[in-house]
């Protein structure tokens, strides 16, 4: 039987996904985003509860006059800015939930998300953690969320991640170096805003990285054997919209950043309804051993991985020439013994998805020599 729980390990059969509740999308629809707050704010006065909103907005914005006030803020409530020079943790998710606790928001109207995958998914793990109490390492795995987490709103301001359409959060636990989400319903938002003007402002190198995970998590999706028509769907269009907008002249035109943010939203949809591949793996072995980012990470990856994705890496690197963006590389070199084994571990681990790309004998494919290797000419 032990045997068969580990062939059988994606045979969870296609999940019915809870999908956003409802959104708006177009330039300038951020204007809009003040009254979907009021809107929560009116009924929690009809509930007698609290009315204040709370504000999670990317540090980015910490120096745009008056940013905050376009979005509706009122004195009243509480504006934390979320840094994002690291990825969120468990613990620095549990510190910002007992920072709002000790400053009596426990219960607000709604939580407002106004950045990058970073800033959306510390909302959505803040905001499960206020109602179901607890730690949030807690709640790392699939359905450990036991009741609906505050009301929340996603605002993106760069594309890629699809944290704004995904039923999880990612952080990494230090402790057990354990990168994984709070995979359940009660983690989609509620309401998104989909304003693509948010995104003129990114930088280029960052655009490009963060646009290329919903490519690569297509990618993944479809060289996978885990497939069906839905996940298909989303992944086809997801990568339509890509190809448009990365082998376009410029990747950051207004056509371009409305194709990539439809494109961020499809390609979260999409790893909601299947599994990414080999590239993720290996990604999130850089993000817990070396710190690199998730998207930055996947395109370091994915460079080195052509020999699973060869059409796909052959593509990407044609995009990344025509935006003349540079992948970083020898991120790898010069790495001690015990670096080299924790990045093994730190890509072996994610069984899920390599099952789906490489069937449950994968570790006879990643060997350690294998794994090393292919990380050496990262
Ligand atoms: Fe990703």
């Amino acid at each position: 039987m032990a045997n068969a729980k580990t062939t059988n390990i994606l045979d969870t059969g296609v999940k019915l996904v809870r999908n956003v509740g409802s959104f708006n999308f177009g330039n300038g629809a951020v204007v809009d985003l003040a009254i979907h707050v009021d809107k929560r704010r009116e009924i929690a006065r009809e509930a007698g509860a609290d009315d204040r909103a709370v504000y999670l907005v990317d540090e980015f914005f910490e120096s745009s006059e008056g940013f905050v006030s376009l979005l509706g803020s009122r004195h009243e409530d509480h504006v934390a800015y979320v840094g994002t020079a690291d990825e969120p943790t468990t613990d620095s998710i549990d510190k910002l939930t007992a920072k709002l606790i000790a400053k009596g928001f426990s219960n607000p109207a709604t939580i407002v998300g106004v950045g990058g995958g970073i800033t959306l998914d510390t909302a959505k793990a803040v905001a499960n953690l206020l109602t179901n109490g607890g730690n949030a390492a807690d709640y790392q795995g699939w359905d450990l969320v036991k009741v609906p987490g505050v009301h929340k709103i996603g605002v993106p301001t760069i594309s890629g991640t699809g944290s704004e359409a995904t039923r999880t959060c990612v952080m990494t636990n230090k402790k057990t170096g354990l990168k994984l989400g709070m995979n359940s319903d009660h983690t989609v938002f509620n309401h998104l805003v989909l304003d693509p003007n948010l995104t003129a402002t990114v930088p280029r190198d960052q655009y490009f990285y963060t646009g290329m995970d919903a490519y690569i998590h297509c990618v993944e999706a479809l060289a996978g054997s885990y497939r069906n028509a839905i996940g298909d769907a989303y992944s086809q269009e997801t990568l339509n919209l890509c190809r448009k907008v990365f082998l376009a002249d410029d990747m950051m035109s207004t056509e371009a950043r409305e194709q990539l943010m439809v494109a961020s939203y499809l390609g979260g949809s999409a790893i909601a309804a299947s599994y990414v591949g080999v590239v993720h793996p290996f990604s999130a072995g850089l993000s817990v051993v070396l710190g690199i980012h998730h998207c930055v990470a996947n395109c370091i990856a994915l460079k080195a991985l052509g020999e699973f994705y060869p059409e796909a890496n052959k593509e990407f690197l044609k995009m990344a020439e025509r935006q003349k963006v540079l992948i970083p590389a020898g991120v790898c070199s010069n790495l001690s013994d015990e670096q080299y084994e924790a990045l093994f571990k730190g890509t072996i681990v994610h069984e899920k998805p390599l099952t789906n790309a490489l069937g449950s004998d994968f570790r006879e494919i990643l060997t350690i020599d294998k794994v090393v290797a292919l990380f050496k000419q990262m």
